[in-house]
């Protein structure tokens, strides 16, 4: 007994992978006759094995549960020929264990009887001795250069399931002669690097084939026709793949298929018609594609159907109301697409067992009577930018089972009825963000882990949350009173409240002393509210904290120096406020020490514009190496620019090392909810949101203060900057010649201050300026010519006498068009030629840019998305629908 025990123990713990290869019919094969014999053969195997973990010391003491990850380290060393006195051994897996440096264990070929063999990482031309095996799992292994392995494999002729998933197999060429694949049922292909066409040898290979798998590869062009040649087959996965064209209607004859996942692919076309003839089918995922055309009538023959996902494709037309009779669909998800028109009742008559409904991003209508029942328990509501209004869905009331709860942009003006927010109290997931909803939040309590309230007509006080709350946004309402009951109400829960967005209120008052009972948190966000007081020392607490916003508020005060304790910030935005004092020293070194591999502390953002703070900006700014947004405008800095700024090395395009500045994911299981920052900047004239391309922005603004001293010729190295506001200073001298290196320079405003000299000629290299403003100053000579330097209105050149030549009036004297072509020209003289020459390079980068990267700098769309941020106006939380 002890030895049957101990076999079936070691082979479930030499997998440290999942132990799911190990079916109970074959354990159950296992338990056959054993003899002292065996027990020593497994003995002797065991010594043959260096076990770090001790794992095999007792073979009935070890745990046989051992996840992914654990601390157990693999096995190694040598198989010993012993296993051949196990000779009724018919599954053996030594998945993911180590035994490469072992030399190839051929004797394994003698175990005759071996039925089912997982020894994954290991090489391969011995397995073909073993020709009783059923199951073979090579997953893992690097069969790259193990060209042979479909010859070797294919002489196994009772092979039934194979799977090398991850095996890093980069081409399928047709096997070199007969294959004796007859019994194979089972293929796993995926994950590995084929870059090729689906072989239509594959179709060929077993007509016993139920299921192949050959997801996650790089396979490209059509689905053949011949693939309904595979006429047992019941799962067909393809999904993450490069595959295109229409889908063949051949599809439509697979007669058994019970799962078709044909997902993330490129397919453009209408979805076959004999689809519908699919009535095995349970789960058919053809998402992310571009598939159009409508969906088909005729898919209410698909009885069996329990998933239907059809997201993320250019569908069009209505939703058949046939879909309303497939009575086993669990989940129904036809968001992002264009579909249109209204649902109705009829839609969903049968769909008794529904509990994804995800109909977001499209432009559908609910269409139902006050009073409906819905045949359903939902779990999944997803209903953002989907028409459901005006009125407040009533049929929720009694949806008893729901989890997650999308309703954003959902057209709702209407008051939020009684019954709701106790209704919410089990939900996980709450989003009602850019509604009309109206109601008081004064005395209600909120208990889901994310919600999101932001862009209503909400008043009252702020609601009390539960300490299972994570991100709380209530952004854009009309909230009033004080935050001090809310944070101090509860002293003593462990809060897990990460996102608190208040900002756009009417929230008044000072921010209280009860900070240090919200230790979770990492972005808060108090903006544009009415409050005052001073920042309070208790926020010194919040050793998490990446983002403080507290913009547009009426804080006085210092900046109290307990802030130094939050050493993971990464955004501070204090601006328009009234502190004062100096800009703390320490807030200069907030920035990561460059003997840390995974740094925390890299301040990104630091606006602290219209305020009153004196004393003049330090060396030590440029320590700040990481920042995109420095924002110190309108306040009363003196001194001068320091020269150092090349050390700002993202600005200056090297060290780009973060991926994602801010950005919060709740959860594991919802895809669906992220958050990211929101900055309301003034990159050039007016005021923007920034969020998704935050990331792309590199700002500074020094405008409005009493900086004197030239423009240090350092600027010019900051190529990846791209608004820069030096505007209304005392700053003298020059603009610095090399300035024309600022490849990326979008905006530039250096006007209001006593800047002389000339324009230097190589401000004509800024192919991107699209705004320029060097008005009021002592600028003389002949504006520069290029493209851009000209396309700008006179207004951008205006109150500077001396200035000449287009687009200002003043005709430029023999002298100046002299003067000019010697420092362009190099004092050859042939100023025409050279200037034509300048000319040229503009309009030359200019296309050659515009046909590089249009799709990103100039598409439309993509550049109202980058500067006009203003659509999700303070919405913090970005719903994703996967
Ligand atoms: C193994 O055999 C024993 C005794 O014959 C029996 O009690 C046990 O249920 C069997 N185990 C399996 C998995 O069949
Ligand atoms: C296929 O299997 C048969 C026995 O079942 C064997 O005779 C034949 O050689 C095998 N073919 C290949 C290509 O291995
Ligand atoms: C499939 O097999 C048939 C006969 O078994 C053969 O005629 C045909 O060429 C094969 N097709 C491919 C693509 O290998
Ligand atoms: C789509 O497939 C690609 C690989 O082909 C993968 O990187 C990507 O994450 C997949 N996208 C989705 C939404 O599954
Ligand atoms: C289903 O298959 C039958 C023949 O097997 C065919 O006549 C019919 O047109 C098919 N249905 C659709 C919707 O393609
Ligand atoms: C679907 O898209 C393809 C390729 O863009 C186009 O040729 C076809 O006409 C479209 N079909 C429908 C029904 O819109
Ligand atoms: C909410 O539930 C509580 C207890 O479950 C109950 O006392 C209260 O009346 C309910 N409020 C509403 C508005 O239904
Ligand atoms: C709050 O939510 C948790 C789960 O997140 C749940 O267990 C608890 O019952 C809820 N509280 C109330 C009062 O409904
Ligand atoms: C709550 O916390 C305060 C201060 O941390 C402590 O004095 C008080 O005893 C705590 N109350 C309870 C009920 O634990
Ligand atoms: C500038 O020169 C053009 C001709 O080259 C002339 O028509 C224009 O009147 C001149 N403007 C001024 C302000 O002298």
């Amino acid at each position: 007994m002890a030895v049957l025990f101990a076999t079936h123990v070691l082979l479930l713990i030499l997998s440290t992978a999942t132990t799911l290869h190990f079916s109970a019919s074959k354990a159950a094969r296992l338990n056959m006759t054993c003899s002292e014999k065996e027990r020593n053969a497994l003995l002797s195997f065991k010594h043959g094995l260096a076990d770090p973990s001790n794992r095999l010391s007792s073979f009935m003491e070890i745990n046989l549960d051992t996840p992914v990850g654990s601390p157990y380290r693999e096995l190694s060393g040598e198989i010993s020929p012993s296993l051949l006195g196990l000779k009724y051994l018919n599954h053996l897996d030594l998945s993911s264990n180590y035994f490469v440096l072992t030399p190839t264990p051929s004797f394994l070929g003698s175990l005759e009887s071996l039925r089912y063999l997982d020894l994954s990482l290991n090489n391969l031309n011995w397995i073909s001795r073993l020709s009783s095996l059923e199951y073979l799992d090579l997953s893992g292994s690097d069969l790259h250069k193990q060209g042979n392995w479909l010859q070797v494999l294919s002489a196994l002729p009772s092979l039934s399931e194979l799977h090398l998933e991850s095996c890093q197999i980069d081409n399928l060429g047709p096997p070199k002669g007969k294959t004796n694949f007859t019994h194979l049922q089972v293929l796993d292909l995926s994950n590995n690097n084929l870059n090729q066409q689906i072989p239509s040898w594959l179709f060929n290979l077993s007509k016993t084939l139920v299921q192949l798998d050959l997801h996650s590869n790089l396979l490209q062009g059509e689905i053949p026709q011949i693939i309904s040649s595979l006429q047992n087959i019941k799962n067909l996965d393809l999904q993450n793949n490069q595959l295109s064209g229409p889908l063949p209607d051949s599809l439509g004859q697979l007669k058994h298929l019970k799962v078709l996942d044909l997902s993330n692919n490129t397919f453009t076309c209408p979805i076959p018609s004999p689809f519908a003839n699919l009535s095995s089918l349970r789960t058919l995922n053809l998402a992310h594609n571009r598939l159009n055309g409508t969906i088909p009538k005729s898919f209410e023959f698909l009885k069996n159907l329990q998933v239907l996902n059809l997201g993320a494709n250019s569908l069009t037309g209505d939703v058949p109301v046939t879909l309303g009779t497939l009575s086993n669909l669990v989940t129904l998800d036809l968001s992002s697409n264009l579909l249109e028109g209204s649902i109705k009742e009829s839609n969903f008559v049968k769909l008794f067992t529904l509990k994804e409904l995800r109909l977001s991003w499209t432009n559908l209508f609910l269409s139902v009577n006050s009073g409906w029942a819905p045949p359903f328990q939902l779990e999944y509501v997803l209903l953002s930018s989907f028409g459901i209004g005006p009125k407040f869905p009533e049929w929720l009331k009694r949806q008893s089972s729901v989890k997650v709860l999308t309703m954003s942009k959902a057209g709702i003006a209407d008051l939020v009825p009684s019954w709701f927010w106790n209704w919410t109290l089990q939900i996980e997931f709450l989003d009602l963000s850019n509604n009309l909803l109206s109601g008081d939040l004064s005395n209600i309590f909120l208990n889901s882990s994310v919600i999101i309230l932001s862009s209503n007509l909400f008043k009252g006080r702020l609601p009390s949350v539960s300490a299972n709350v994570e991100v709380l946004n209530v952004a854009n309402n009309s909230i009033s009173g004080t935050i001090s009951p809310f944070l101090c109400g509860k002293p003593n829960a462990t809060n897990k409240l990460s996102v608190l967005d208040f900002s756009n209120n009417v929230l008044s008052d000072d921010l209280g002393h009860c900070w240090v009972h919200w230790q979770a948190l990492v972005h808060v966000n108090l903006g544009s509210n009415n409050l005052s007081g001073e920042i309070p020392n208790s926020m010194g607490y919040l050793s998490q904290l990446e983002s403080l916003l507290l913009d547009d508020n009426r804080f006085s005060g210092y900046i109290p120096s307990t802030l130094q304790n939050c050493s993971t910030m990464k955004f501070i935005d204090m601006g328009n406020n009234q502190l004062s004092d100096t800009i703390p020293d320490w807030m200069w070194e907030m920035q990561y020490d460059r003997n840390v591999i995974n740094p925390s502390q890299y301040l990104m953002v630091l606006r602290l514009r219209s305020n009153n703070f004196n004393g003049s900006i330090t060396q030590n700014m440029c320590q700040l190496s990481c920042l995109i947004v420095l924002d110190l405008g309108n306040k009363s800095l003196s001194g001068s620019i320091p020269n150092c700024l090349d050390d700002m090395k993202t600005m200056a395009g090297e060290d780009d090392f973060f991926a994602n500045p801010s950005s919060y994911s709740y959860g594991s299981d919802f895809s669906y909810n992220h958050y990211k920052e929101t900055l309301a900047l003034v990159p050039k004239k007016d005021e923007l949101e920034y969020k998704d391309n935050l990331i792309l922005v590199r700002m500074i603004d020094l405008s409005s203060n009493k900086l004197s001293g030239a423009i240090p010729s350092e600027i010019s190295k900051l190529s990846a900057l791209r608004f820069l506001n030096l505007s209304r200073n005392h700053l003298s001298g020059e603009i610095p010649n090399d300035m024309g290196k600022m490849k990326l320079l979008e905006s530039l405003d250096l006007s209001l201050n006593n800047i002389s000299g000339q324009i230097p000629q190589s401000l004509s290299d800024l192919s991107f300026l699209s705004f320029l403003n060097l008005s009021y100053h002592n600028l003389s000579g002949r504006i520069p010519t290029s493209t851009q330097l000209q396309s700008f209105e006179e207004l951008s050149y205006t109150g500077n006498p001396e200035l000449c030549g287009p687009p200002v009036t003043k005709n430029c004297t023999n002298k100046e068009w002299l003067r000019e072509s010697a420092s362009v020209g190099h004092g050859d003289g042939n100023f025409f030629g050279t200037s034509e020459f300048y000319i040229g390079m503009g309009v030359g980068f200019a296309a050659g840019f515009w046909g590089f990267c249009s799709v990103v700098f100039f598409n439309r769309t993509w550049r109202r998305a980058y500067f006009h941020y203003l659509d999700h106006l303070r919405d913090l939380i970005y719903v994703m629908i996967v």
